[in-house]
């Protein structure tokens, strides 16, 4: 029985890293530019694969900028508030807990932890609090702590496949509203988390989506909803509702449909953000270290369901290019 897969090309190697879901990709130096072939290949590992990883490649935010570009238009931020970016590099978002220090005050990351839900809460694929959430994100680590701070993802499209045919004949037709702040309770009496809700009520992004998302390139069916970002399903009194998404949370993020992915400086990880969901770490915020890493992200259009709905916009703007 084989247990990895790889894949020989004239560009790239690509070798299978999980059972259904990650590969890690070698022979490109993303210093290079990178003719239109190799850029196919990537394109179709991703797809493939998900979620695939780089390893020892030392670029800078104008190169990350363009390697980015070669796969689509870059999505902007939604709004100032979300977010900080380089000097002169806009297009950019800065994961760095030290940024939030500066945004919240000291301890915010504690803080808001304590505020989860549930130990899965963190879950969640990139901005589908918009209309229009990025097909796919690029993410690159700077500074790395020598142990700890890895991230997570989960294959959504054999999550939705490892579901029970009753069951995905059940969410197929539905549709579930995403907002920000979701997997965690603020209170209205604490003075921390009403900061929070203001700096959010200022600039609100809400959207509805299929709860299962028929993939625009490959045909396959994703679940698309998220601990982190999904608030209710439409047409559910709230306790229905809760135990839907209680149940399909625990489905999708399974030890057997995810992938864990150990940051070096130099590491790059791309995803197809319609097809998984990813979990930011936990395990370093007591530590004295440093974990600086940058994200672009590729513009992407509304999601349609099997039945042919399509997400629709209820708070904010849809996303736009750069
Ligand atoms: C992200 O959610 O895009 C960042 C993930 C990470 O910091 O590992």
């Amino acid at each position: 029985m084989t247990l990895t897969l790889t894949t020989h090309s004239t560009a790239i190697d690509v070798r299978q890293v999980a059972g259904h879901i990650g590969a890690e990709i070698s022979g490109v130096d993303l210093r290079e530019e990178l003719d239109d072939a190799t850029v196919a290949e990537i394109w179709q590992a991703v797809l493939t694969h998900r979620v695939v990883f780089f390893r020892e490649q030392h670029i800078g935010h104008a190169q990350h900028i363009a390697f980015g570009r070669r796969f689509g238009a870059l999505t902007r931020r939604p709004g100032k508030k979300h977010g900080v970016a380089p000097e002169g590099f806009p297009e950019i978002l800065t994961v760095d807990p030290k940024a939030d220090v500066e945004r919240y005050g000291k301890g915010f990351e504690e803080h808001y932890r304590r505020k989860w839900v549930s130990g899965i809460a963190g879950w969640h694929s990139d901005l589908t609090q918009a209309v229009n959430p990025p097909n796919a994100s690029i993410l690159r680590a700077e500074k790395t702590p020598v142990f700890g701070g890895d991230t997570q993802w989960t294959n959504t499209v054999a999550a939705y496949a490892g579901l029970a045919q009753p069951l995905r004949d059940l969410v197929d037709s539905l549709q579930a509203e995403h907002a920000f702040f979701t997997g965690v309770h603020l209170r209205h009496s604490d003075e921390r988390d009403r900061e929070i809700l203001k700096i959010y009520c200022g600039d609100p992004q809400v959207a509805v989506h299929p709860v299962v998302r028929v993939h625009p390139e490959t045909g396959e069916k994703a679940l698309f909803v998220s601990p982190g970002s999904t608030t209710r399903i439409m047409g559910f009194t709230e306790v229905e509702s809760r135990h839907i998404l209680d149940l399909l949370f625990q489905h999708l993020t399974s030890a057997e449909y995810t992938v864990r992915f150990r940051w070096e400086p130099g590491s790059i990880a791309f995803w197809d953000n319609r097809s998984t969901c990813h979990f930011a770490p936990t395990d370093f915020g007591h530590l004295e270290v440093d974990r600086v890493m940058h994200r672009v992200t590729l513009l992407g259009e509304p999601a349609v369901g099997p039945d042919g709905s399509r997400s629709e916009l209820v708070e904010g703007e849809p996303l736009n290019a750069w």
